[in-house]
């Protein structure tokens, strides 16, 4: 049931109901139309399964989904439900199988999905088993479409969704290019839950502004600063979005520009080990911070030499699960899978420049649920037209996530729902 009208009062949305993070019949539809609707999210690494046999279980929405090697080679993707009964028929992380068995009546599919055998099919003695025409090759679990980019898995459950490369567009395919140039390995995952709508994960990513600000230790040791070379790119929908920027681009004087009444970094705080902050050039260009967000639940993350996907997993309503996959490259020295496991601590649930946004997003999800009336004001980097930024003071980005939201929810910004109920002040 709807709590509250969500009302879209700004046609450039830049201003977000409050009652959009809240309402539960809203989430229900945003598994059907966003997770099951015709968008491609992120599933796994190749380099997660690299031979025949290897499978993984992960989950799109709340779905929860297998992607299996065949013996051929293939990667596929479907539904991790029995098509008997509707048990889990896979409850393991990972592993190595030459079939999906359920364990409730032992139903085997072969590891591209389809129904191979079923125990006791044609009874005993001529009695009982599964009718004379039933038909085996009719059954098959729950398939995904599976594009694969790079060693990237991607996966859509709508026919409709358009070809994977149209729908990163060139600007994404770019930083993934850069990325995975190099063939990846694997060095280890970390998980959270956070107590906030999985959109706020999605509005903290697309957000350079929070970034030199929240995130003290970014800004103190000069990783990220606001006065640093950098910007945010879209793709042509705006519904993605690249944040980046350039270590050691700017001086202290550029933060002149502060009116003094906050605090922008620690002044005088040194590290004795400067290790965690030393960027090795990876790439050709002079990039060392890329957060990629790809509409609507991956991110893929530079920071550094740190390099992870971090899959974004909502959970109801109140609770988004962060799935990170931290990865290097398999021509990597000892010494440089070393300083990636190091750098590996400035994100995650505990990281030292990542902890904060759970903070964040949970004070934001607790607090908006009184005053669902209301709504956020997104104004910084301008209002008017969706567009790049060659600076990183700006949460643009997150109106690209917002139209693109509305577009797939049926949500018209500008045209409130429910004009009567309108009582935030800022609306009018
Ligand atoms: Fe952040």
């Amino acid at each position: 049931m709807s709590v509250s009208p969500i009302t879209w009062p700004a046609k450039d949305f830049s201003r977000v109901p409050f009652s959009i993070y809240h309402d539960p019949a809203v989430y229900l539809d945003e598994l059907d139309k966003i997770f099951h609707g015709p968008t491609w999210n992120y599933l796994a690494l190749e380099a997660e399964l690299p031979n025949p046999g290897d499978f993984i279980t992960t989950l799109l929405g709340e779905t929860s989904v297998i992607v299996s090697r065949d013996a051929e080679g293939r990667v596929h993707a479907f539904v991790n439900r029995c098509k008997h009964r509707g048990a889990t028929l896979r409850r393991e992380a990972c592993g190595n199988a030459k079939s999906h068995t359920c364990i409730y009546h032992q139903w085997a599919y072969s590891l591209d999905g389809r129904l191979q055998s079923v125990p006791f099919a044609k009874g005993m003695k001529g009695e009982g088993g599964l009718p004379k025409d039933f038909d085996k090759s009719s059954i098959r679990l729950d398939m995904l479409t599976v594009e694969v980019y790079k060693g990237v898995v991607f996966a859509s459950f709508s026919p409709a969704a358009e070809p994977l490369a149209d729908y990163l567009g060139p600007a994404v395919i770019a930083e993934l290019d850069r990325l995975f140039a190099r063939k990846v390995k694997v060095l280890g995952y970390q998980r959270q839950r956070i107590f906030g709508n999985w959109k706020l994960y999605n509005d903290n990513v697309r957000d350079p502004n929070h970034g030199g600000l929240l995130h003290m230790f970014h800004a103190t040791f000069g990783l990220y600063r606001l006065s640093q070379v950098g910007g945010a790119k879209m793709d042509g929908k705006h519904r993605h979005n690249i944040t980046y920027n350039q270590l050691g681009s700017d001086d202290t004087a550029d933060n002149a520009g502060y009116d003094g009444t906050t605090k922008v970094f620690q002044e005088g705080y040194q590290l004795l080990d400067k290790s965690m902050l030393e960027y090795k050039r990876d790439y050709p260009d002079m990039v060392s911070l890329v957060i990629l967000s790809v509409f609507p639940s991956v991110v893929f993350q530079q920071i550094a030499n740190s390099l992870c996907t971090r899959q974004i997993r909502p959970r109801g309503v109140d609770e988004v699960e962060l799935y990170w996959t931290y990865f290097g490259y398999e021509d990597d020295s000892e010494e440089m899978t070393r300083h990636r496991l190091l750098q590996a601590n400035l994100a995650g649930p505990g990281g030292y420049i990542s902890m904060e946004d759970g903070e964040a997003v949970q004070l934001v999800h607790e607090t908006s649920a009184r005053a669902q009336a209301q709504h956020a004001l997104v104004e910084i980097g301008g209002t008017g037209e969706i567009k790049d930024a060659k600076n990183l003071i700006s949460e643009v980005p997150i109106r690209g996530f917002w139209s693109y939201y509305c577009e797939l929810m049926g949500f018209e910004a500008g045209t409130p729902r429910n004009q009567a109920r309108v009582v935030n002040q800022e609306a009018a």
